[in-house]
C-alpha cells in the first residue's frame, strides 16, 4: 500500500507499454522515414523558393566556376598535346585527341614560323596565362555565392522572426526561449551554409564530372571505363554514410538547442541558483546535458572522418589504376604518351569535383535537417488570429465586459474555467478573489484573447472578442501584472512601449501620476538611466511603478492588475496601491489581489473556486453571506481559524494577516 505521500508522487495513469512484433516496429520505421523524407523535400522546395530573386547571381556564379573548370579542362589536354610533341610520338595510334589539331591551327595562326621549341613555350605560356584568370573566377564565384546566399538569409531569418512574433503565448509556453533562439541562430547559419557553397558547388561539380566523363569517353572509351571503374562504388559509400551523418547531425542540433536552452534558463535565473546553493548540482546537470551532447558529436565525428576515408581511398586508388593500364595501352600501341598523361590529369577534374560532391552531401544533409526545423516553426499558425471578416473595435470604446457561459482549458480536454457569466459595467472596478490555482489570472488572460475560449463567448461592449482585430482589441486593455518584464534600454524607451511616440511631457505626467517620478529623477542619468537587463538594476517597487506608469501611457479603458502588489514590502505597496487607484479611475478594472483590504472597495467582489464563480457581491454583501469570501477574509484576520472552517483547505491554511507582517 502505498502511503498517502507516496500517492501523490505516482501516476494515476500508468504509461501503457505496448508489446509489438519486430516487423511492425520495421513497417512503423519506414513510414516513417517515407513521410521524414516527403517532409524534408518540401522543406527543401521552400526554402529554393527564396533563391528565386537571386536567380542571376547564382548563375553568374555559376558561370564563374564552369569557365573555372573550363580552364581546368583545357590544361590536360595542353600538356598532352605537349608531350606528344617533344616525344615525336605517333597520334595515329588510337583516337586522336579532337584538340590537337585546334591546337596545330592555333600555334600556326599566332607563330607560322616558330621552332619546336617555340611552340612548347607558347603552349606553356598560355596555359599559365589560362591558370591566373581562373583565379579571377573562382574569387567571382565564391564573392557572388556567397552574397546571394547572405541575401537569402537575411529575407529569411527576418520572416522566420516576423513569423514567431505573429505566434501566441501558447508556442512560447511549449518552447524553450533557447530552443528558438538556436533556429534564429545556428539552424539558419547552416542553411547558409548551403547556400553559400553548396547550391553553386553543387551544379558545377556535378556538370563538370559529367563534363570530364563524356570528353574521357571520346579520347579512349576503355580507358575511360577503367577511370570510372570506383564510381559505382564511391556511390554507394555516399549514400552509406550520407543518410547516418543527417541522422546524427539532427541529433547533435538538437542536443545543441537543448543545451542552449538550459543555460539561457538557467542564466536568467542565477539569483535562485544561488539562493539554493545549487551551483554544483547545476553545474553537474550541464556537464552530463553536455556529455550527451559530446556523444552525438563524437559519433557524427566518427561517421564524418570514415566516410573522408572511404572516398579518399576510392578516389586514391583511381590515378594508379590510370597509370597502371594507360602504360599498357601505350606499350600496345593502343594510345599516345601525351594522351596517357592528358587521362592522369583529366582525373584531378574529375575526382576532386567528386570529393567535394561528398562533402556537400554532409553540408547538404546537416542544412537539409536545418532546413527542415526552420519550416517546422513556420507551418505552425497563431491559435489567436484575427477572423477573416474581423472589424476592429471601436476607438472609444465604453469598457463593458460580459462573459457568456465561458468555459476554457489550456488542455481542451481539461477544463479551468467551467461555464462563467458575468457582467461587468463600464467603469466598474471588479474584484477576483479566490484560493490559488482557482483560475482567476486564467480568466482575466481571456479578455485580451492571450487564449480563445473553449466555448461561450466574452463580449467587450457587446461585440465578441473573436470576432474583432486583435490588435485593436489589445489596445484596448492594459495589464500590470506581479512580475513586470522590463527590457534592457533606459527609462524613457522602456515606459515608451506602453506607447511609442509619446512626448516627454506626457512620459513625465505618466511617472508622476505613477508615483515614480521621484525615483527616475532622483537616478544619476533620470529618465535615460540605463536598467540593466530585465531591469535588474531597480527595484521590485520600482519595477513596479514603471509598469504603472507605462500603463497610464496607454491609456486604455480596460485595465487589469493581476497581483500587482503581491511581491512589494507594506512600504512601496502604499506607494502602488495609491498609484493604481488613480490608474483605476474611470476605467473598467478586473482587479486580482491576494491581500482583501486591496480590494474590499470594489464595486463587486467575484470568488472563485475549482474554476467556478462562487459568490458576486460587494464587500458587506458577501461578508453577511458567510461564504467562501467571508471565510478567506476572516483568515486573513485571524492568527487561527477554527476547526469547523468547511472553506479550510480553500483558503490555505494562511495564518496571519498579510499586514502584521
Ligand atoms: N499556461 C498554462 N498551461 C497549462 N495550465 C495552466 C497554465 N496556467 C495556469 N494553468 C493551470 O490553470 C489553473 C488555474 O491557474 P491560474 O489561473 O493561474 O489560477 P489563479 O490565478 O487563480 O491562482 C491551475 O490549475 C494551473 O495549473
Ligand atoms: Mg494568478
Amino acid at each position: 500500500m502505498p502511503t498517502p505521500v507516496e500517492k501523490l508522487f505516482t501516476r494515476k495513469t500508468p504509461r501503457i507499454r505496448q508489446r509489438t512484433s519486430a516487423a511492425e516496429t520495421r513497417m512503423r520505421e519506414a513510414d516513417e522515414t517515407v513521410r521524414n523524407v516527403q517532409k524534408e523535400r518540401q522543406a527543401m522546395l521552400r526554402f529554393l523558393a527564396y533563391l528565386t530573386p537571386y536567380v542571376p547571381l547564382f548563375a553568374a556564379a555559376t558561370l564563374c566556376g564552369i569557365t573555372n573548370y573550363a580552364i581546368g579542362w583545357v590544361v590536360p589536354n595542353v600538356a598532352g598535346y605537349v608531350l606528344d610533341l617533344v616525344s615525336h610520338a605517333n597520334r595515329h595510334v588510337g583516337r586522336v585527341n579532337p584538340l590537337y589539331p585546334a591546337l596545330d591551327h592555333l600555334l600556326a595562326a599566332l607563330a607560322p614560323q616558330a621552332t619546336l621549341a617555340d611552340k612548347i613555350n607558347f603552349a606553356l605560356v598560355g596555359v599559365i596565362f589560362l591558370l591566373a584568370c581562373s583565379g579571377g573566377v573562382i574569387f567571382l564565384r565564391s564573392f557572388l555565392a556567397n552574397v546571394g546566399g547572405q541575401r537569402v538569409i537575411f529575407k529569411l531569418r527576418n520572416d522566420l522572426y516576423e513569423h514567431i512574433q505573429s505566434l501566441s503565448l501558447s508556442f512560447f509556453q511549449q518552447n524553450r526561449s533557447g530552443s528558438i533562439v538556436s533556429r534564429l541562430t545556428s539552424d539558419i547559419a547552416l542553411a547558409q551554409n548551403f547556400i553559400g557553397n553548396a547550391c553553386t558547388l553543387l551544379w558545377m561539380d556535378s556538370l563538370s564530372v559529367i563534363g570530364v566523363v563524356i570528353w574521357l569517353f571520346v579520347l579512349s572509351p576503355r580507358m575511360a571505363l577503367i577511370s570510372i571503374i570506383v564510381l559505382p562504388l564511391w556511390v554507394i559509400s555516399v549514400r552509406f554514410f550520407g543518410q547516418r551523418i543527417r541522422k546524427a547531425s539532427h541529433a547533435v542540433q538538437e542536443g545543441l538547442s537543448e543545451l542552449s536552452g538550459s543555460v539561457q534558463e538557467k542564466v536568467a535565473g542565477a539569483t535562485v541558483v544561488q539562493a539554493f546553493a545549487r551551483e554544483k548540482r547545476e553545474t553537474r546537470l550541464f556537464h552530463r546535458m553536455h556529455r550527451s551532447l559530446y556523444d552525438r558529436q563524437i559519433s557524427t565525428v566518427r561517421l564524418q572522418a570514415l566516410n573522408m576515408t572511404s572516398s579518399n581511398l576510392l578516389t586514391g586508388i583511381a590515378p594508379i589504376t590510370v597509370l597502371l593500364f594507360g602504360a599498357h595501352e601505350v606499350l600496345n600501341g593502343r594510345m599516345t604518351p601525351g594522351m596517357m598523361i592528358t587521362f592522369y590529369l583529366s582525373l584531378g577534374m574529375f575526382y576532386m569535383p567528386l570529393q567535394r560532391l561528398t562533402d556537400l552531401a554532409a553540408v547538404i544533409a546537416n542544412a537539409g535537417a536545418a532546413i527542415e526545423r526552420i519550416f517546422d516553426i513556420f507551418d505552425i499558425a497563431p491559435d489567436i488570429a484575427d477572423a477573416p471578416e474581423a472589424a476592429p473595435l471601436p476607438e472609444r470604446i465604453e469598457g463593458r465586459v460580459t462573459l457568456r457561459n465561458v468555459s476554457f482549458g489550456y488542455d481542451p480536454d481539461v477544463p479551468i474555467l467551467k461555464n462563467l457569466n458575468l457582467d461587468i459595467q463600464p467603469g466598474e472596478v471588479v474584484a477576483f478573489v479566490g484560493p490559488s490555482g482557482a483560475g482567476k489570472s486564467t480568466l482575466v488572460n481571456l479578455v485580451p484573447r492571450f487564449y480563445d475560449v473553449t466555448e461561450g463567448q466574452i463580449l467587450v461592449d457587446g461585440l465578441d472578442i473573436a470576432s474583432v482585430k486583435v490588435k485593436s482589441l489589445r489596445n484596448a486593455v492594459g495589464m500590470v501584472l506581479q512580475d513586470n518584464i522590463l527590457f534592457t534600454g533606459t527609462i524613457k524607451e522602456n515606459i515608451l512601449y506602453g506607447r511609442p511616440g509619446a512626448s516627454d511631457e506626457e512620459i513625465v505626467a505618466a511617472a508622476v501620476a505613477a508615483n515614480a517620478s521621484h525615483f527616475i529623477e532622483a537616478l544619476p542619468d533620470g529618465y535615460e538611466t540605463e536598467i540593466g537587463e530585465r531591469g535588474t538594476k531597480l527595484s521590485g517597487g520600482q519595477k513596479q511603478r514603471l509598469a504603472i506608469t507605462r500603463a497610464f501611457l496607454r491609456d486604455p479603458r480596460i485595465l487589469i492588475l493581476d497581483e500587482a502588489t503581491s511581491a512589494l514590502d507594506s512600504e512601496s505597496e502604499k506607494l502602488i496601491q495609491n498609484a493604481l487607484n488613480k490608474l483605476m479611475i474611470g476605467r473598467t478594472t478586473l482587479i486580482i489581489a491576494h491581500r482583501l483590504s486591496t480590494i474590499m472597495h470594489a464595486d463587486k467582489i467575484v470568488t472563485m473556486a475549482d474554476g467556478k464563480i462562487v459568490e458576486v457581491g460587494s464587500h458587506n454583501e458577501l461578508l453577511a453571506k458567510h461564504g467562501l469570501y467571508y471565510h478567506l477574509y476572516k483568515a486573513q484576520f485571524e492568527h487561527a481559524f477554527s476547526q469547523d472552517n468547511p472553506f479550510r483547505e480553500m483558503t490555505g491554511g494562511e495564518v496571519a494577516p498579510a499586514w502584521s507582517r
